[in-house]
């Protein structure tokens, strides 16, 4: 159904089975309409283009963000290349404090997880991890740990090392169950994936993602919405944030704007902004909605549960991770008793050019919106066991 966007990265590498969309999601072709623009607009603006380009392609691609989400202010929304510079600077708010105190699961991205354990190693962070397993219970005891005293409530939508998914009441509750810490939750996993409405939550939380996955444009679009009234101060803060300074008027405290520009840092490549805003302009046009885009990987993803269920697969000795279909982001995760027989297991499907990943002993399909029934076929066939296959056991 959705092929007819994809003919480049399709016809590019037609042997190329590709599942990890969940990594890097196949760009639409329009995408090269967009990438194309930013460089018309460099030739037809020069210096002037960063005047056209705050006026009319940031602009637009804060309210396709905020429509998506169901966040109300879209100037809310600040931008950075990768999500780590972005929790950096919120990080950065609490430097002038002798500790922050964090609440975070132990299933959280690198890029937090990393740079949150060498602050501790700082001894400026305190962080405490709630562990994900076992799900059934994670809500409630993540909920009954952020009672405590922190500084930073930090979690994640869709948790990237097994694909589980918290839904809207799940993170509600979660949120609700301290009223005074900052809290930000990593939807990278979930959004343009996962239909998500931060109507309630917006007011309070900062949400951060980007562009890399499921939004489908590249790198270099990272985004995180600010709570209501944010009134934190970046020290790690940009001149794109003291753009209203720039007219000579000094004031004793660095002054920050009440929007987006707040958390903004300095000269960025503007170029994945067009390539957002042509992508996801034409599937407002076609009416190519987050939900529909879900609904349809669902369906792929339940088919090809259904069909490794029932027969003999180089996957019968992992087990699947996330097994509830309401509860799980668009990629499967399974798991091998080590981490040998994970890496054979991928290499055989690299030799198979299908292209998926592995973190530590578990691999991650991802399913897209270029798939269709076909694919899924093809899939199962290539890693169905009819004769024996060596692997480490
Ligand atoms: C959950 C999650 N958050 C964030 C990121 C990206 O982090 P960064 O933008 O800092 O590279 C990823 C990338 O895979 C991710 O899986």
């Amino acid at each position: 159904m959705m092929k007819k966007y994809y003919k480049k990265f399709l016809f590019t590498k037609p042997n190329r089975l590709h599942f990890a969309s969940h990594s890097l999601h196949y760009w639409p072709d329009i995408s090269e309409v967009g990438h194309h623009q930013a460089w018309l607009d460099t030739c037809e603006y020069s210096d002037h283009k960063w005047g056209h380009f705050f006026q009319n392609v940031f602009p637009q691609t804060q309210k396709l963000i905020a429509n998506h989400l169901g966040i109300k202010n879209s100037q809310n929304i600040a931008f950075a290349p990768n999500t780590h510079e972005l929790v950096f600077r919120l990080l950065s708010c609490f430097f002038e404090q002798d500790k922050i105190r964090i609440l975070t699961t132990d299933c959280e991205f690198y890029s937090f997880d990393r740079q949150v354990r060498r602050i501790a190693e700082w001894k400026k962070a305190e962080v405490i991890k709630v562990p994900v397993m076992p799900f059934e219970t994670f809500v409630d005891r993540f909920s009954e740990a952020a009672q405590g005293n922190f500084d930073l409530i930090y979690f994640s939508q869709v948790f990237f090392n097994n694909g589980l998914a918290l839904n809207e009441n799940d993170m509600t509750k979660m949120v609700d169950a301290n009223s005074k810490a900052q809290i930000c939750i990593d939807g990278y996993h979930a959004f343009c994936a996962l239909p998500t409405s931060l109507k309630n939550l917006s007011k309070r939380i900062y949400y951060v993602a980007g562009g890399y996955k499921y939004a489908q444009a590249g790198e270099g679009l990272c985004f995180m919405s600010l709570p209501e009234n944010c009134q934190l101060r970046p020290l790690y803060t940009g001149w794109f944030a003291g753009m209203n300074e720039l007219s000579g008027v000094k004031k004793d405290l660095v002054s920050y704007p009440d929007d987006g520009h707040r958390f903004a840092g300095s000269t960025f490549e503007p170029t994945p902004f067009y390539r957002f805003n042509a992508i996801w302009n034409l599937f407002k046009k076609d009416d190519i909605t987050i939900k529909s885009i879900d609904l349809h990987v669902k369906n792929l993803m339940k088919t090809f549960v259904a069909k490794v269920a029932s027969q003999k697969t180089l996957l019968d000795s992992a087990i699947l991770l996330n097994t509830n279909e309401k509860k799980r982001g668009h990629f499967l995760t399974y798991e091998f008793s080590n981490e040998e027989q994970a890496i054979e297991t991928i290499a055989f499907f690299e030799k198979q050019s299908i292209l998926i990943d592995r973190r530590g002993t578990r691999i991650r399909i991802g399913f897209g919106a270029y798939h269709d029934a076909k694919d899924i076929q093809l899939l199962v066939d290539k890693i169905t066991i009819n004769q024996p296959i060596s692997l480490v056991s």
